[in-house]
């Protein structure tokens, strides 16, 4: 294993949440609705014990006591993001009380110590843009570029770290390849075009951020949930199911992230399929604008595949199961209270595929965490949760970045995805995840016993291995 259990300096110790998970308020002050506002309305039924985005985590009036909460801590870093429709209720018109509410939110944190990295978009679409086809209609790509230079603009003095997109791929996916996000589609070709209209928004964010932060040193990236691929077997339609799970799930985000275009194989590969999406000629030139100072990255669990059964292909293929199948690999550890692998190791595969493949570009871990369902149960006669298996995990993935950090990886920074309990889309409060725990009833935050762990790991910057 490792020789070292020291973090480097100014390592980044941290959590996340996003802006409709965590917020509440949700027609407060001027807020309009996003795709899950509307679709709890329509469809309550869908959503965990029909808790909807109205039940968060109350940020909106307890973000004071969230950021001292923090400095208690010891932590330096926290992600969150901002919210569009709030910002923006009619994606023109600023609004002011949203403007004083982040303004506000961000001072404290600050205040704190903890650094803000402000996320723009973490899959919720504002209804007014949905209803014109949201990121299937080309004019979104411009509307995202206002939202995002409005944000730089107001809160760009107090902000040095940005991202565009929390894991655009899972907006894509379960929005126009399966049924758990709006508009619940099935149909690969517009599932390819809202992806490519994803990066090419992703691109003109950025390109508004180099024009309001010029000199600055202030810093733009995105989160990709870049899950390691690990195919059954070396024989070579494993390898190859493997190849395109890589190009659809990883690449597809991080080539032109990275490198400003799309990776030759998949391009051909969409061509063959009949799947391309209407590419206008200014759009190479828009993408190579978006390239990243840096990335986040989510990591949950790995990917396994295996060869698809060759007769029950499509031709043109009608999603990516056409190109490679899920494998069970019959050695993994399973989150009992959760249902996801835990494969810690996959944590160091990224960092040497970052390493080696992506110029060794400076990354962070912007969310791992451990899902628990009815969570109550490990509860203490004092209240507290004793989340000893959450310790375990946290610290079985940090001994891995370790590693990688010795393997010269770039990786600066670990953040648990969440600090509150937060709400989760369809899932509400099913799986709980945070340092601290929410009493749904009161608002309260209880901290864990994880919470006192890491404040302890975060004091001498160093992991016992
Ligand atoms: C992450 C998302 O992938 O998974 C979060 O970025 C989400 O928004 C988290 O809450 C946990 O998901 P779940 O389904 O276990 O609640």
């Amino acid at each position: 294993m490792t020789n070292t259990n020291i973090f480097p300096e100014g390592f980044l110790w941290g959590a996340a949440t996003s802006a409709p998970q965590s917020e509440g308020a949700q027609y407060a002050d001027g807020r309009t609705a996003s795709t899950w506002d509307v679709w709890y309305e329509k469809e309550p039924e869908r959503f965990y014990n029909q808790v909807g985005p109205q039940h968060t985590s109350y940020v909106y009036e307890r973000y004071p006591e969230d950021a001292q909460l923090m400095a208690d801590m010891g932590l330096n870093s926290f992600r969150t993001s901002i919210s569009w429709n709030r910002l923006l209720p009619d994606g023109q018109t600023l609004n002011q009380e949203a403007v004083a509410f982040y303004r506000d939110y961000f001072i404290q944190i600050k205040k704190n110590g903890v650094q803000p990295i402000i996320n723009l978009f973490h899959f919720d679409m504002p209804w007014w843009l949905m209803e014109k086809g949201g990121w299937e209609n080309r004019t979104s790509i411009e509307a995202f570029a206002f939202y995002a230079r409005t944000a730089f603009e107001q809160f760009g003095d107090l902000v040095d770290t940005w991202t565009t997109f929390n894991e655009p791929i899972v907006h894509v996916q379960c929005g126009y390849l399966g049924n758990d996000h709006w508009p619940q589609v099935y149909d690969f070709k517009r599932a390819i075009t809202v992806g490519y209209h994803t990066m090419l928004a992703h691109a003109a964010a950025v390109r508004e951020f180099r024009s309001v932060m010029e000199d600055s040193g202030k810093e733009i990236g995105i989160i990709l949930n870049l899950s390691p691929v690990y195919a059954k077997s070396d024989q070579s339609d494993d390898q190859k199911a493997k190849r395109y799970a890589e190009e659809w799930h990883i690449k597809s985000f991080l080539e032109p992230a990275v490198n400003g275009h799309y990776s030759p194989f998949l391009i051909e590969t969409l061509k063959e399929n009949n799947l391309l999406p209407k590419i206008e000629p200014e759009d190479a030139a828009l993408l190579l604008q978006g390239k990243v100072d840096f990335l986040g990255v989510n990591y949950y669990q790995p990917l396994r595949v295996q060869a698809v059964d060759k007769e029950k292909v499509n031709i043109p293929a009608k999603s990516p199961a056409d190109f490679s199948k899920a494998y069970d690999w019959p050695d993994k550890k399973m989150n009992p209270y959760r249902g996801w692998e835990i494969y810690p190791e996959g944590i160091y595969d990224i960092a040497m595929m970052i390493k080696n493949d992506y110029h060794n570009i400076p990354w962070y871990i912007s969310e791992n965490g451990m899902g628990v369902a009815d969570e109550e149960r490990f509860m203490d006669a004092e209240g507290i949760i004793q989340d000893d298996y959450r310790i375990e995990f946290i610290r079985d993935h940090l001994e891995q970045i370790l590693k990688a950090i010795e393997a010269e990886s770039s990786c600066y920074g670990y953040h648990l995805w969440t600090f509150v309990d937060c709400w989760s889309w369809l899932n509400a409060y099913k799986n709980r995840y945070g340092f601290y725990r929410l009493d749904l009833e009161t608002g309260n935050r209880i901290p864990k016993k994880s919470s006192f762990w890491l404040h302890g790991i975060i004091e001498e910057s160093k992991l016992d291995l």
